[in-house]
């Protein structure tokens, strides 16, 4: 696995991380400036054009940091230069590497954060969310979120709620990103727990996705703010 000092990230030390064969890494913070020009230069024309038609500084320079700290880690992982790693997606969009043997990876954003994940053996999925308090948790939860998850969360106080859901919302992106599917159509087929230092994940009586029974998850310590985890399938 990659070990670089240069980029604008942090590796993360998760439970279970060393076991899985797993590294995650934190980038950020993209705030308004543009980012170094040598990751610049890294970025295909579609990811350059991507970039641009962001609306707000910090979420078109996030996009490209993270794209591009992406693609570095990725070569050296992979031994290509940064600029000729070529990308294709699954079915639901999840990108992987084309052509070229290098490692299971998944992203996500948020704010001013990113979160990398990267994977010897098992595909990963990461979840970085921004903890906002809206005063819609709950009726997000009952929407998307199982009965079981939304039944842990009623009754809960403020803070202990907004801490809770965003556990819960982070994990389900994660384990659904690790196993490539298209999120909302799943969020219901799995309840996920809190149980010490991962998620326990209980499936559904009719799920339809049998991997989601070998799942694994863990939080990751994000910056305040913001609740992270990754998951293996
Ligand atoms: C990408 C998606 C799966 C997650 O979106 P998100 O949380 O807004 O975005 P994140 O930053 O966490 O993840 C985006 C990254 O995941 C990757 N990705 C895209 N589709 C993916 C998939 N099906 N599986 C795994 N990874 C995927 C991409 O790398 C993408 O980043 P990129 O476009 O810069 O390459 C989105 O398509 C989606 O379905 N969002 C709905 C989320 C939702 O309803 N949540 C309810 C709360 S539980």
């Amino acid at each position: 696995m990659v070990e670089n000092h240069w980029l604008p990230i942090k590796r993360l030390t998760p439970p279970n991380a060393a076991n899985e064969a797993v590294v995650i890494w934190l980038a950020g913070p993209a705030g308004a400036s543009e980012i170094p020009e040598p990751l610049w230069n890294c970025l295909s024309h579609d990811e350059r054009d991507r970039t641009n038609r962001f609306f707000h500084a910090r979420d078109r320079n996030l996009f490209a940091m993270t794209r591009a700290v992406l693609r570095t880690l990725l070569s050296e992982a992979a031994n290509v230069p940064a600029n000729q790693i070529l990308f294709t997606e699954g079915p639901h969009g999840k990108p992987r590497l084309a052509g070229m043997e290098g490692p299971l990876f998944n992203v996500s954003h948020s704010g001013s954060w990113a979160l990398i994940g990267m994977s010897d053996r098992r595909p990963i999925g990461v979840d970085i969310e921004l903890t906002r308090k809206t005063g819609d948790e709950l009726d997000l939860a009952r929407s998307f979120f199982s009965n079981a998850e939304y039944r842990a969360l009623e009754g809960l106080d403020d803070g202990m709620l907004l801490q809770s859901f965003y556990k819960i919302w982070t994990c389900k992106e994660a384990v659904l990103k690790a196993l490539g599917v298209g999120i909302s159509e799943h969020l219901k087929d799995f309840s996920v727990e809190w149980s010490g230092d991962r998620y326990a994940i209980a499936t559904e009586r009719n799920c339809l996705l049998p991997l989601l029974a070998s799942a694994v998850a863990y939080p990751l310590n994000v910056p305040m703010g913001y609740a992270g985890c990754y998951a293996l399938a």
